[in-house]
C-alpha cells in the first residue's frame, strides 16, 4: 500500500461554541491547555504518518496555520488547503485532491478526540485492506451523528455495514460515525457521484454509502475507548475531564503557602499563593492566583490571574482575570482576557460561557 496521507478538517463556523467562536476556531480552543487540533495531528504523527493536509475556512485559517506552522513540531510536514465555503466533508475532501492524490488517508475532523489514537486502526486498514474503514460507537443520542446499520454477523464478529444515514429522525441502531475515517482513492468518485443534502451539504456519509452501493469493501471497526466531538460547552467540558484524568503530576512553577492535591500540573512561571489545587488540575505558564481554590477537572489557561476565589470543573483561555467571587465558578468556559469580578451583593455559583475578551462585573 501507498504510503498513508492525513486529511483533518478545521474549517467550519463552530456555532455550537459561540460566543468563543465568534473570534477564534472551535479547533483551537484548548483542553487540558493544548488546542482540540494538536491532539488529531498528534495522533497522526503516532501512526506514522508524514504528510498531513489541514483544510481551513478563510475566516479561521490564518489563525490555525499560526497555530500548527509547518509541522515540524509534531514530527510531520503540513499543507494548507482552503475551503472557501463549508459545503460538507465530502466536498472538504473533494477540495483536497490535489495534495491527496492517488494515497490512501485518514481523515479526522479537528474537532475530534480519540482515546489512544489512531495506531491501531492504521494497522487494521494496512492490514486488511478495505476500501474504505470507518468507525462506530454506541452513543445515546444517534439523531445527532451519521448512523450505520450493519448486517448480521456471525457471533463475535463485526458484520458488514449495509446502510449510513446522516443524523436520522428515527435512527436504525445507536451506532454513530466517529469523526475519524480511512479511504482509498476510490472515495473522490464517490464524492462526485452523491448530490447535496437537505442541509445543503456534500455528506461524507452519502460518499461512502456510495462505495457500499458500487460494492466496495467498507468495513466497520467499533471504538472501544472513548470518542469526544467537542462542538458543544458540555462536550468541551467532559473531554477536559477525559485527558486530565491522565495527567502525569509535574510542578514547574513556585507554590508559596499552598497546597496541591493528585494529579496536578503546574507550569514553569506560574506562581500559587495561600492556594489550594484539588487535581486533576492543569495551571498554565506564568498564571498568578492568590488565595485561591481549584478544584477537579479546571484548566487554567497561560497568563491568568486569580484572586481570592473558588474555580472547578472550568476551562479558562489565556489571560483571564477573575477576582474576589464569593461562590464557586463552576462548569464554565471563559474566552481569552475575560475579566470576571463581583461587587457588593453575590449570588451563591457562577456559570459561565463567555466569549474573548468580555468583562463582567457582578453587582
Ligand atoms: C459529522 C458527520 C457525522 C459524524 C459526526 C462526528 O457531523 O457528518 O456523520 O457522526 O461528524 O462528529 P457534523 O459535526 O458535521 O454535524
Amino acid at each position: 500500500m501507498q504510503p498513508l496521507k492525513g486529511l483533518i478538517l478545521s474549517g467550519g463556523k463552530g456555532t455550537r461554541l459561540r460566543p468563543i467562536t465568534h473570534t477564534s476556531a472551535k479547533q483551537l480552543v484548548p483542553v487540558a491547555n493544548k488546542p482540540v487540533l494538536f491532539y488529531g495531528i498528534e495522533a497522526m504523527a503516532e501512526a506514522g504518518i508524514e504528510e498531513v493536509g489541514i483544510i481551513i475556512a478563510p475566516e479561521t485559517g490564518g489563525e490555525i496555520e499560526a497555530a500548527a506552522g509547518d509541522g515540524s513540531r509534531f514530527g510531520l510536514r503540513i499543507t494548507y488547503v482552503v475551503q472557501d465555503e463549508p459545503l460538507g466533508l465530502a466536498h472538504a475532501v473533494l477540495t483536497a485532491e490535489a495534495f491527496l492524490d492517488s494515497s490512501p488517508f485518514v481523515m479526522y475532523l479537528g474537532d475530534n478526540l480519540l482515546q489512544g489514537g489512531i495506531s491501531e486502526l492504521v494497522a487494521a486498514f494496512r492490514e486488511h485492506e478495505p476500501d474504505a474503514l470507518i468507525l462506530l460507537t454506541p452513543v445515546p443520542d444517534p439523531e445527532n451523528y451519521g448512523v450505520a446499520e450493519l448486517e448480521q454477523a456471525a457471533t463475535g464478529q463485526t458484520g458488514r455495514v449495509r446502510r449510513l444515514i446522516e443524523k436520522p429522525t428515527e435512527p436504525a441502531t445507536d451506532l454513530a460515525l466517529v469523526g475519524v475515517y480511512m479511504f482509498t482513492a476510490g472515495v473522490h468518485d464517490a464524492a462526485r457521484a452523491i448530490a447535496p443534502s437537505a442541509r445543503g451539504e456534500l455528506e461524507i456519509t452519502d460518499a461512502i454509502q456510495h462505495l457500499v452501493d458500487s460494492g466496495l469493501r467498507v468495513e466497520p471497526h467499533i471504538v472501544r475507548g472513548w470518542w469526544k466531538d467537542t462542538g458543544r460547552l458540555e462536550d468541551m467540558l467532559e473531554a477536559n475531564r477525559l485527558i486530565l484524568d491522565n495527567l502525569v503530576e509535574r510542578i514547574d512553577g513556585e507554590l508559596i503557602d499552598s497546597q496541591v492535591d493528585g494529579r496536578v500540573v503546574i507550569e514553569a512561571g506560574a506562581r500559587l499563593e495561600r492556594t489550594r489545587v484539588r487535581g486533576p488540575a492543569v495551571i498554565g505558564a506564568g498564571a498568578v492566583l492568590k488565595d485561591c481554590y481549584i478544584g477537579p477537572y479546571t484548566a487554567i489557561g497561560d497568563g491568568c490571574t486569580i484572586i481570592a476565589a473558588e474555580v472547578e470543573h472550568s476551562i479558562l483561555l489565556a489571560g483571564c482575570e477573575v477576582c474576589d467571587l464569593d461562590g464557586r465558578m463552576e462548569s464554565s468556559l471563559l474566552g481569552r482576557n475575560v475579566t470576571v469580578r463581583r461587587g457588593e451583593r453575590q449570588p451563591r455559583a457562577y456559570r459561565f460561557m463567555v466569549g474573548d475578551n468580555s468583562d463582567i462585573s457582578i453587582l
